[in-house]
């Protein structure tokens, strides 16, 4: 379809952009948090940093707050660590992280910045998983009383509530995210029941929040993208629609309808996978509404149909790029795409029919939580930072996403990933994203200074403009 003339980005349109609390913030043990998964990891990817000191952003946050604000944002999405709130995730409260939270919402307040604020992003207080994490029903529970923590101490200053970050990312790439769950005798089946009580603990949140905050608009956050058949033949088309359910619907139904995609189903029944369902499990489930659905894009992924001969599966170690599983699907190469410096395929059309997809589906408003290009950017010996490939990458995606609109999908925000620089998942800190460089290397801390980038300025006359200057 080819439009005449683009839908405009409506007034009120939430320009954002977004961090998460163990990628961002350091002070991994400071003012009484406790540690989390992250933290407690033993070993990190040759050559990378920890996550000890990140940005340092705990320290800098006024500072950090000002250049978000001279950036032009409406929105800044960043998450709440959950041990810095309550140290062993089901006791005491930390008056401190408390604080510290407080600081942050009334700073972006003031600056007329919307706080969108992310529940868990990958961070599960270690306490928690020692007693055996979301394997247990004892961490749903813990996760509802976090919530409602939240809820009652920033209630009335934050009207955007994301649940989980990537729950499928966790799901099915938790090793290389660093967040491996404790070891059982068959992993996919443990995980799958971990996935489920992750389920609950969502949908509890969800009805926690429509009681408690009546005027909050709260949602999941999974990661979502198109899937593609590597060719028409039938048999990749399946393919692909399989792969799809297992890595998409299977989050978005149960957390919009409150049961599981019958392909999905199907695939957790015929591996063994099909996690125990309690009493009671599938009321709640239907009770959980949410408001809106967030979604991150990077990507889309292409498949065939599987060989069944030992060769289909293949763990690359990063949560963008899939081999396949042996029997199911197995990837293919998209000779109409490019991939970036990390081998990530670029897709600026996908985001658009990724968009399409999830609307046709839900008929929820939608919001981009993440979105944007990892690269060895370079701090110039005059203090400049020159990022042309993230300002083409960027726009390219803005415009789909204004296409998207055009074709009728309720866009209500954009909040590419990242607002300032910060540690990798697991490609530590030179793979950057942010609008704003911070100096430091994987070991060298430097000074921490902030610089502004070109891209800064890009997405400044960006939102200026409403978005029509991409
Ligand atoms: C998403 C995560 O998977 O992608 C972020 O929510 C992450 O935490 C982002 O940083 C980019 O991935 P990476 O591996 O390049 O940091």
């Amino acid at each position: 379809m080819k439009y005449d003339s683009l839908a405009a980005f409506p007034p009120g349109f939430l320009w954002g952009a977004s961090t998460s609390a163990y990628q961002v913030e350091g002070a991994w043990d400071e003012d009484g948090k406790g540690p989390s998964v992250i933290d407690a990891r033993e070993s990190y990817p040759a050559g990378t940093s920890d996550y000890t000191v990140a940005s340092d952003h705990y320290h800098r946050v006024t500072d950090d707050v000002a250049l978000f604000a001279e950036l032009g944002l409406s929105a800044y999405r960043f998450s709440a660590a959950w041990s810095r709130i309550v140290p062993d995730g089901d006791g005491e409260v930390n008056p401190a992280g408390i604080d510290f939270y407080h600081r942050l919402i009334d700073e972006l307040r003031a600056a007329g910045i919307e706080p969108v604020l992310t529940m868990y992003h990958f961070d599960l207080p270690q306490a928690l998983q020692e007693k055996g994490g979301w394997s247990e029903r004892s961490t749903v529970d813990a996760f509802v009383r976090y919530a409602g923590i939240l809820f009652e101490e920033f209630g009335d200053k934050v009207t955007y509530w994301l649940t989980i970050n990537e729950q499928n990312m966790m799901v099915m790439h938790g090793a290389a995210l660093g967040i491996l769950p404790p070891g059982t005798d068959d992993p996919a089946r443990e995980v799958y029941q971990q996935n489920h009580h992750m389920l609950v603990a969502q949908a509890r949140a969800m009805a926690l929040a429509h009681e408690v905050l009546p005027a909050a608009k709260i949602g999941p956050a999974p990661n979502i993208s198109s899937v593609y058949p590597a060719s028409p033949a039938p048999e990749d088309v399946v393919a692909a629609t399989t792969f799809s359910a297992i890595r998409n619907w299977l989050y978005l139904d149960v957390a919009v309808h409150g049961r599981y995609s019958t392909t999905a189903w199907a695939y957790l029944v015929e591996r063994g996978w099909a996690p125990r369902v309690d009493h009671g499990d599938m009321e709640v489930l239907a009770a959980g509404h949410p408001d809106f659905i967030a979604f991150n894009y990077y990507t889309t992924h292409t498949v065939a149909a599987p060989l069944g001969d030992g060769t289909d599966a293949g763990d690359t170690g990063d949560q963008h790029i899939v081999l396949g599983e042996e029997g199911v699907y197995r990837t293919a190469p998209n000779p109409y795409l490019t991939k970036n410096e990390f081998g990530w395929e670029v897709d600026p059309v996908g985001f658009r029919t990724t968009f399409r997809e999830i609307y046709d589906r839900y008929h929820l408003p939608l919001m981009v939580t993440e979105n944007g290009l990892g690269a060895f950017d370079v701090l110039e010996e005059d203090g400049t930072v020159h990022d042309p490939y993230r300002i083409e990458y960027l726009s390219q995606h803005v415009e789909q996403m204004q296409l998207a609109l055009t074709d009728g999908v309720e866009v209500i925000g954009f909040c590419p990933w990242s607002a300032i620089d910060l540690v990798s998942t697991h490609q530590g800190v030179r793979k950057r994203y942010g609008f704003v460089y911070v100096d430091r290397d994987e070991t060298d801390l430097r000074d921490l200074r902030r610089v502004r980038k070109d891209s800064f300025g890009w997405y400044k006359a960006l939102i200026e403009t409403n978005g029509e200057q991409a």
